[in-house]
């Protein structure tokens, strides 16, 4: 398998719809060997099989990042499957607009759980293979709401917020090892499951296909802790600058 990715092991959480799915197929057609996770057990296997229709290496993975277990299990199933695990993309969340008042404990338990929680466990799942290894990357999908307030966001930007402070932290950890953690917003609007829940009808005018950032996950992927590590990046200016040959 040939491209900029081959030989390399990539899981990427929430991978059956919009952003994941997209970095899904980027990563398998740059030859990685990708697991591909997410909660929707026919739309997960729908995605892998339609990879490897196209020649591509993509096994599917349901899991519900809220089951702590299933999780330490699923990586444990990979690590043991594919010798190692080179790049965790931590893309998988969820999100609802409510007024404090009306959200519930439960809706913010869970909101939590899968989106700050979540890549909690997936990377401490990965973190001690890649600190052995001393190499790997883990990407922590964020938001323009990881570093702005929004209406009726408290839970999401609190997850959002929490994804950049959990990275910042991480990216320290990892330094010595040589692995690379960077958080990565969309940086223009994209059509996905979630966006179509969320956009206002100005921004739907103009939103894109994920495929069309995936480059920047791509190169977010061959990151070493003394390349691009421990930044916030915006998926489309990197993808635009990849794409004009400015980054290379
Ligand atoms: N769409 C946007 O405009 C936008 C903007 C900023 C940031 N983001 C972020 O990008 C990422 C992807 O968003 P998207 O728009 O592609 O969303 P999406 O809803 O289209 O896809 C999210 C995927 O995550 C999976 N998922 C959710 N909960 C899960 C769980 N408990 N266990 C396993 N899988 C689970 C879903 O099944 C789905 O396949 C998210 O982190 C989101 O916060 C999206």
């Amino acid at each position: 398998m040939s491209g900029k990715l081959a030989g390399k092991v990539c899981v990427v959480t929430g991978g059956a719809r919009g952003i994941g799915r997209a970095v899904v197929h980027a990563y398998a057609a740059q030859g990685a060997q990708v697991h591909a996770i997410d909660r929707f057990a026919d739309e997960i296997e729908a995605v892998a099989a339609g990879a490897r229709a196209s020649g591509h290496t993509v096994t599917a993975w349901p899991l519900d990042l809220q089951d702590d277990g299933a999780v330490e299990a699923t990586f444990r199933r990979i690590e043991q499957q594919a010798g190692r695990i080179d790049v965790l993309v931590n893309n998988a969340a969820i999100i609802f607009f409510k007024a404090i008042e009306d959200t519930s404990i439960a809706e913010w338990d869970q909101l939590i759980a899968i989106n700050l929680r979540g890549p909690f466990l997936c990377s401490r799942a990965v973190a001690p293979g890649m600190k052995a290894r001393k190499s790997g990357a883990i990407i922590n999908v964020s938001s323009k709401a990881g570093v702005q307030g929004g209406n009726d966001e408290t839970a999401y930007c609190a997850s959002k917020f929490g994804i950049e402070g959990f990275s910042r932290a991480l990216s320290i950890e990892m330094q010595p090892y040589n692995v690379s953690v960077n958080t990565i917003t969309p940086g223009h609007p994209v059509h996905t499951a979630m966006s179509e829940t969320t956009y206002a009808p100005e921004m739907r005018k103009i939103w894109i296909d994920p495929a069309e950032i995936a480059p920047a996950f791509v190169h977010l992927a061959l990151q070493t802790a003394s390349g691009i590590n421990d930044r916030y990046i915006k998926a489309w200016d990197l993808a635009q600058d990849l794409a004009n040959g400015v980054v290379s």
